[in-house]
């Protein structure tokens, strides 16, 4: 029920500190350590390469993932899209775990994956908000989101539900790897809850925002650096489907060889800078397109940010900051598309699971 809310979307925006919160509670035992299902890591430690299959917004989720297994647990990762994967097969490893990221679990796209790679012989974990799906039914092993229902057919609270429990399962891998990568995960997952808090109860500042940058523009970009520039591919796609607004993302970096001519007067460019490494270069970016005319929103982390900058998230972990960005972009699709006078919570076009392919 969208109980007091005036719709799904923003209730399933305003549900992510709760579900932060039981995510938490279920996957840490008495002595408040990481848990995982013993035999979920023993596949993961068993494989030399992991195959990460999804779409959309849970396609997305997945490339935050591959930094966590990647840098944490040091697995190689490769991210697919479902609908190609299935036809544009790469080469495997030798011993692949593939790991479907499905919100409603139901995904035809994701299924046809499976099916094939099953017929091989290979192993997979399906992370879904809906266990007792096709695809939690499917694969060997499955792992719960705890979202609770996901109606708005945007995507929010079960992206950043994937995140944090695919955190979960690389602090894990890492643990029982003996890698030495460990941080206090927990901790830093109640951080990231206090931070979205904060944002939740800034939603009005967030609306000003998109008053002052989204009114009139037919179109929007959203650029970033490593995880930022993934980030913005999210925000981007919550901008398109519900507001129509054309909205791309792009790696800070990328611009210039190519997409930057179509800058112009006033196009407004969604900016993040959370990350310490590529801070200078994402600022350059901007800088790089503010010459040009564009309009930049810059969305920084305390810590890193400058003045002037549009809006600036609490600091958490440095590899947890797409849990907190992303708030920003979900709210900003959302007055957009309210502005707009849209369908928020059903965007013309679009079914919440697509089950054809
Ligand atoms: C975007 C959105 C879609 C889904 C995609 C995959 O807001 O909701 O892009 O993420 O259709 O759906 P699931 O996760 O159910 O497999």
């Amino acid at each position: 029920e969208k109980g007091t809310y005036d719709h799904y979307m923003l209730k399933e925006i305003n549900d992510q500190p709760a579900a932060m919160r039981k995510i938490i509670q279920e996957y840490q035992d008495e002595d408040e350590n990481l848990k995982i299902d013993p035999e979920i890591i023993d596949q993961l430690k068993d494989s030399d390469r992991l195959y990460v299959i999804a779409a959309g917004t849970s396609y997305h989720a997945g490339l935050i993932g591959k930094e966590f297994f990647e840098k944490w647990a040091g697995v190689p990762t490769e991210v697919h899209v479902a609908s190609e994967f299935v036809y544009n097969t790469p080469l495997l490893s030798e011993k692949p775990l593939f790991i479907f990221i499905s919100q409603s679990g139901e995904t035809a796209d994701s299924r046809a994956v499976l099916v094939e790679i099953k017929k091989l012989g290979h192993k997979s974990l399906t992370v879904t908000n809906v266990p007792g799906s096709t695809l939690s039914r499917e694969a060997d092993q499955t792992l719960t989101l705890h979202a609770g229902p996901e109606i708005a057919v945007a995507s929010t609270k079960a992206y950043t539900a994937q995140i944090a429990v695919l955190s979960i399962l690389a602090q894990v891998a890492a643990r029982e790897l003996g890698k030495g990568t460990e941080i206090n995960l927990m901790q830093e997952l109640a951080k990231v809850t206090t931070a979205i808090t904060a944002i939740i109860d800034d939603a009005p500042m967030i609306e000003q925002i998109v008053n002052e940058y989204l009114e009139t523009t037919r179109n929007a970009f959203f650029i970033g650096r490593t995880m930022d520039y993934y980030v913005g591919l999210e925000g981007a796609l919550k901008l398109k489907e519900i507001s129509y607004i054309q909205a791309e993302g792009f790696a800070g970096g990328e611009l210039k060889h190519g997409t930057i001519a179509l800058i112009e007067e006033n196009t407004p460019v969604f900016t993040l800078a959370t990350q310490d490494k590529v801070n200078l270069n994402i600022r350059g970016n901007a800088q790089e397109v503010e010459a040009r005319g564009a309009k930049v929103c810059m969305v920084s982390m305390e810590g890193l940010d400058q003045e002037g900058d549009t809006y600036v998230i609490p600091r958490v972990h440095e590899m947890l900051t797409p849990l907190v960005s992303v708030v920003v972009y979900q709210f900003i699709a959302y007055y957009a598309a309210l502005h707009r006078g849209n369908d928020v919570d059903k965007p013309r076009n679009l079914a919440k699971s697509v089950t054809v392919e």
